[in-house]
């Protein structure tokens, strides 16, 4: 039974996506190399795994418009993370626990588990007193077909947490145990759960992991756990913490008791547009890091999301980063090695002498490119660098290195004619003698990195291909450049 509806279920939104899938291909606003679905709305990365051979990348999905709605689990498979195969949708609303209107198969995360797939999911419903959630098992032998087990849910909300803010299971495996961490929201403030299980089907509570002392807001979404060197990372959404924005906490943990004690904590990103990240392990060990390109800061117009809602889709990933500890137990974020495959027409400057008279530069087609570079702060003597990206005739994006206030920002409010907004973020530059910077561009996104990776910002941008230039400028003096870097990325 379980099994035939959500089947019914998924057939018919794949006809949904087959009907639409060519029309919304042509779309202006398409990424080239960002993860993106075939059409209709993604919002989260869900169940990122390296199976049998593949990565395999799941997402919150509603397959009937470009707007969010019931949500469906996504799936795509890959052999380097920049280009997909689209598989089968994996879950469907289809149980009294995970199908009612704005509910549906929220996020959760993936586990390898007995050679099969097995997925740890939300089912989000309505049992007449508002938004039930609750913890659910999905399971495949081929890691495409699921099925849902028959015991869900497998955990509800436990007491004094309310049941529509107890979501979003990442799972893992240590030594012979299950951990389970997901978010809930206790008193108005924000909490990471954690839970222990013998067997996947049956958990308890093991410990509050962390939580908001009010200042990280009232409810943590897609919290994630995982070690990292000699440390763990805690990573969250917090709501109604400022801005949608993802949070990191390194510390030590103690699987004994179920403590993590927090030594650091600081944003994951500073633009407008990553939120709801999720990692998993590379077989090489590396950790990969996923965030969804929201746009929640449309969220008021409700049905307007922008300029791709228009052509019939809504929401791409990020590109993937590899998450590195520092001494100092800070983290980088480095966009997966794996770009550099894409590289094309490079150009390299060994340095460069950037005046208050503006350089146009043309770095691959304008559009789909990496530009990196090398600010060198000794021999520079002038107060700000400003870098303006896709610009065209009367549009730009402009980032400023701001090198007096040490601080840098983005601002898109000439971006296209509809985005809006300046992200900031300080800069560190006591006793640095350069300072990093890395952009990578797609049609509708830009990715700034700096900082040695620890200082990012990404935003959406809906752009033209007429908007193809980078442009260079010093405020009060001269900026000295070094290892400038430039590729098309196709
Ligand atoms: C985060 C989120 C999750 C939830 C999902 C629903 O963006 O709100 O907490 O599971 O999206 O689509």
């Amino acid at each position: 039974m379980c099994r035939e509806l959500m089947q019914q279920n998924i057939e018919k939104a794949q006809c949904e996506i087959d009907s639409k899938k060519d029309i919304v291909k042509k779309g202006k606003m398409r990424q080239r190399y960002h993860f993106m679905a075939q059409t209709g709305w993604l919002n989260d990365p869900n169940g990122l795994i390296y199976f049998r051979g593949k990565y395999h990348f799941f997402f919150q999905y509603n397959p009937y418009s470009a707007f969010w709605d019931n949500m469906y689990w996504g799936h795509a498979m890959s052999d380097d993370m920049l280009h997909w195969e689209y598989l089968p949708l994996a879950l469907a609303p289809s149980e009294t626990y995970d199908d009612y209107q704005r509910g549906g198969c929220f996020s959760g995360s993936a586990i390898e588990h007995d050679g099969k797939l097995f997925l740890m999911y939300t089912g989000a419903t309505n049992e007449g007193n508002g938004s039930k959630q609750t913890h659910c098992i999905a399971y495949s032998e081929d890691g495409i077909h699921f099925e849902k087990y028959e015991g869900n849910p497998v955990i509800t909300a436990p007491e004094g947490i309310p049941g529509d803010l107890f979501r979003d299971p990442k799972v893992w495996k240590h030594e012979d145990l299950f951990y389970m961490v997901c978010g809930a929201s206790r008193d108005n403030k924000g909490q990471a759960l954690l839970y222990r299980s013998k067997d996947l089907f049956h958990w308890t509570f093991f410990n509050v992991l962390a939580e908001s002392r009010g200042e990280w807001g009232y409810m943590w979404e897609c919290p994630d756990f995982y070690p990292l060197g000699d440390k763990y990372v805690l990573t969250f959404s917090p709501m109604s913490a400022g801005e949608h924005t993802s949070v990191y906490f390194v510390g030590d943990f103690d699987y004994e008791t179920g403590k993590f004690i927090c030594h650091s904590c600081d944003e994951i990103d500073w633009g407008f547009d990553f939120y709801a990240p999720q990692s998993f392990e590379t077989p090489e060990g590396r950790r990969i890091m996923v965030g969804w390109s929201n746009e929640w800061e449309w969220m008021p117009l409700w049905k307007d999301w922008g300029p791709t809602f228009k052509e019939d889709w809504c929401g791409f990933f990020n590109i993937p980063r590899e998450v590195r500890l520092t001494e100092e137990g800070k983290l980088q974020f480095l966009p997966i090695a794996e770009v550099e495959t894409m590289r094309e027409n490079e150009k390299k400057l060994e340095t460069f002498e950037v005046t208050e008279e503006e350089s146009a530069w043309k770095v691959g087609d304008g559009v789909s490119y990496e530009l990196k570079l090398k600010i060198d702060l000794q021999k520079t003597d002038a107060e700000k660098l400003e870098l303006d990206l896709r610009c065209g005739e009367d549009k730009k994006t402009i980032c400023m290195f701001d090198f007096k206030k040490a601080e840098m920002s983005v601002d898109r409010n000439d971006a296209d004619g509809w985005s809006k907004g300046v992200s900031r973020s300080a800069m560190n530059l006591k006793d640095k003698t350069e300072l990093d910077v890395h952009v990578l561009s797609d049609q509708s996104s830009l990715e700034i990195f700096t900082g040695q990776y620890q200082n990012c910002h990404s935003n959406n941008i809906f752009a033209g291909n007429a908007q193809n230039q980078v442009k260079i400028r010093a405020h009060g003096g001269r900026v000295y450049l070094k290892d400038v870097e430039m590729y098309g990325l196709k």
